[in-house]
């Protein structure tokens, strides 16, 4: 055994010993080993094998600027050396000020005010308390209640748990001990084994006409916000048609009830555009929540963004928003955050992100027509999805057959590819990535695939 492998297995014990890893069960670390990430390179990561592969998930859909990026590491480094902290409650610092002007030029008309946190879920519970508050300083404290969808996914402490019910959270293990306050309306995903019945449009309207039932049934007035992300990407990057975000919007006009657009994943880049709601312009979110890309992870960051007309109301002295996080508008995350957007826009990822979406999902299109495994290939930009099944002919879910989905994620890792398998299987790599980089990936999927069709009897 090399000194390089030694040294791994030591880790590994280690890590069995004292580092409770999220989400992953221990006994299957115990079995599989626990995967150790060392180093990052552009669109690749080494582990501690010494194994250099793609990052076909961007870590978790985020390191939008690529791997090892020494100009931000500098920044980071060069901000702590100066003024490592100051108390959020009580100092703004330049880097931060900065930060929110520069994201305030590139978000949708109108979303113009940050209020920083350390991550997406942290952004979703401000989001929430920002919904209630807006309406308590409008005097209707009464609308104290939310609407979410189906398989949607906002974070997981309790708060943002309360409204995500991707199950891939767990939410319902821990109904009892969250707030009994949001009600789900569909997921306008436009998919259906065996076809759809309704076309895109009447789809996207019932979708969206659920949300006023819901209201209509509980009296709307009763109701603080919507919350949805333009493109669920839990729900298997769920694009939905054209007609949801406009009629969503008029639905919570006619019912004074304000819309969140969660942008954690869709926000910097991810669909080819800065913002997933760009894509429809009529959505015209009252609430934003960001994170991820925008310090593609060089430091943990991330921003409710409300629109003019939210800020408006907690101008008056007594309307003060009392509510924050120690690391909230931390330094070093506007200066990571600053050179970040700078080098997304110096090296045109956003098009870039555009350009090689349109291919990849080319691409994979390709895939599905040769594949049985796979019935759909969907996604937007840089965001893109494969609906697997272990039976084409009724859609049964290849996630049914846990071996396959094992077999699927061993190949790859022996192929050279990290990609993120839950009950979809998802590409979403930096947005660096180039056209070479894609074949090979690609080829990679293909490969694995053909291994799992054997192993379930569909090749
Ligand atoms: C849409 C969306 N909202 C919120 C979150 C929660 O963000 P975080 O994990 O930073 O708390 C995520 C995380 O993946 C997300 O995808």
């Amino acid at each position: 055994m090399t000194a390089q492998q030694t040294a791994a297995q030591a880790m590994e014990r280690q890590a069995l010993d004292h580092y409770w890893l999220p989400t992953q069960a221990w006994s299957n670390l115990a079995e599989d080993g626990v995967p150790i990430a060392v180093e990052g390179k552009g669109v690749k990561i080494r582990d501690a094998y010494g194994n250099w592969m793609f990052d076909g998930a961007a870590g978790l859909v985020l390191v939008n600027v690529g791997h090892g990026r020494t100009e931000i590491a500098d920044a980071v480094r060069d901000q702590l050396a100066t003024l490592h902290y100051a108390s959020t409650f009580h100092f703004a610092s330049p880097q931060v000020i900065a930060l929110a002007a520069k994201v305030a030029s590139l978000t949708p008309p109108g979303l113009d005010h940050l209020y920083f946190t350390s991550g997406g879920a942290e952004a979703v519970e401000t989001a929430l308390k920002v919904a209630y508050q807006y309406h308590a300083n409008n005097g209707e404290p009464q609308r104290a209640k939310f609407i979410a969808r189906r398989d949607s996914y906002h974070g997981i402490s309790r708060g943002a748990l309360s409204v995500t019910s991707s199950h891939y959270a767990d939410g319902d293990r821990f109904a009892p001990i969250l707030p009994d306050t949001t009600r789900i309306a569909p997921q306008p995903l436009y998919y259906a084994p065996g076809g759809m019945k309704e076309s895109p449009a009447e789809f996207a309207l019932s979708c969206a006409r659920a949300v006023e039932d819901i209201m209509l049934a509980e009296g709307p007035e009763t109701f603080a916000a919507v919350i949805a992300e333009p493109i669920s990407f839990s729900a298997g990057v769920a694009v939905p048609p054209a007609e949801y975000w406009p009629e969503l919007r008029r639905i919570c006009d006619r019912h004074g009830v304000l819309l969140i657009a969660d942008e954690v994943i869709t926000g910097f880049g991810r669909t080819g555009r800065w913002f997933g709601m760009e894509h429809w312009p009529e959505g015209r979110p009252d609430l934003m929540t960001v994170a991820k890309g925008i310090t593609s992870g060089y430091f943990p960051v991330g921003a409710c963004i409300a629109s003019d007309r939210v800020f408006e109301s907690f101008k008056t002295p007594d309307a003060a928003f009392r509510h924050g996080f120690t690391y909230g508008g931390h330094p070093a995350g506007g200066a990571a955050g600053l050179v970040n957007l700078d080098i997304m826009e110096r090296e045109g990822l956003i098009e870039n992100s555009e350009r090689m979406g349109a291919y990849l999902l080319d691409s994979l299109n390709a895939l599905a027509d040769r594949h049985p495994a796979v019935a759909e290939a969907r996604g937007l930009g840089l965001m893109c999805g494969l609906e697997l099944v272990a039976d084409p002919d009724d859609g049964t879910p290849l996630v049914t057959n846990p071996e396959a989905v094992k077999l699927l994620n061993n190949t790859m890792a022996e192929l050279g590819l990290f990609a993120r398998v839950t009950d979809r299987f998802f590409l979403t790599p930096p947005l660096t990535v180039t056209k070479d980089d894609l074949d090979q990936i690609v080829d990679i999927v293909d490969r694995a695939l053909s291994r799992v069709e054997t192993h379930v009897g569909l090749a």
